[in-house]
């Protein structure tokens, strides 16, 4: 089906080139339609999220999570990490993953921070992890210009810059069936809605429910 619009918009595209030397608006708009939309790179969230919508405890600590009873149960992490190409975090959930001990990555990991530098990680991790001061809209570019298609955006106040930004193609967020009355949030204040379409819908024994959503427009 991709191969078939590419095609197609190839072959539109130069016949249209054949028959004027004009109209480059039109040339533009096609290159937005067919190649653009899917070549550039798109972002994924996976995230748990208490009820009352925090994904930690102020003081950052996932506890709450680790006393679910879902041990037993796939809720599809290991199939989304294959399926990207990088991560894109905090420095908040850098520091978070710093306390586990273990590096629990393979993929490229790139850390938005401004006040983070390498000098902030253990030798072994040094060549693990890329440090930018950049913004969304400019860390996409440096992405498309790496190769890296699909891009897990970890973090809080990480993935609300980037979904306001349009960055976010689609989330799976578990809601955690327990109320923690304050904590961090990935979801802030906005000034136009996001709107969203559910695509799935799952529960699981331990009470948790998978929800996954695309970001319309995105
Ligand atoms: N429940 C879950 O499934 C789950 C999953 C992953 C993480 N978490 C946890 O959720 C918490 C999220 O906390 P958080 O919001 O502090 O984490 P974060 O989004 O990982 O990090 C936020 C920090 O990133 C830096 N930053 C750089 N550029 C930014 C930009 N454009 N927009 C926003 N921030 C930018 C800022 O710190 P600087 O001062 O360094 O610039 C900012 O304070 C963490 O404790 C994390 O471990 C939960």
């Amino acid at each position: 089906m991709l191969l078939a619009r590419h095609m197609f918009a190839s072959f539109h595209n130069v016949s249209y080139l054949m028959q004027s030397g004009r109209n480059f608006p039109v040339i533009y708009t096609m290159y937005n339609l067919y190649w653009k939309e899917d070549f550039m790179p798109t972002g994924h969230i996976m995230m748990a999220m208490s009820l009352d919508g925090f994904v930690a405890r102020r003081d950052h600590t996932l506890d709450w999570l680790n006393k679910q009873p879902s041990a037993n149960e796939d809720h599809g992490f290991s199939e989304f990490m294959d399926s990207m190409d990088a991560i894109v975090m905090g420095s908040g959930s850098l520091r978070t993953v710093l306390g586990f001990g273990e590096w629990p990555y393979v993929k490229p990991v790139i850390v938005l921070s401004r006040s983070m530098t390498k000098q902030d990680l253990p030798e072994h991790l040094q060549d693990k992890v890329k440090f930018s001061k950049a913004s969304p809209q400019e860390t996409w570019e440096k992405l498309d210009k790496s190769g890296y298609h699909r891009v897990y955006i970890d973090g809080g106040a990480i993935i609300w810059s980037f979904l306001k930004a349009g960055f976010i193609r689609d989330m799976k967020i578990t809601m955690v069936p327990i109320l923690l009355g304050d904590g961090i949030r990935i979801f802030g204040e906005t000034d136009d809605d996001v709107d969203l379409e559910l695509v799935s819908a799952a529960s699981f024994p331990s009470g948790m429910v998978d929800l996954v959503y695309t970001v319309k427009g995105a």
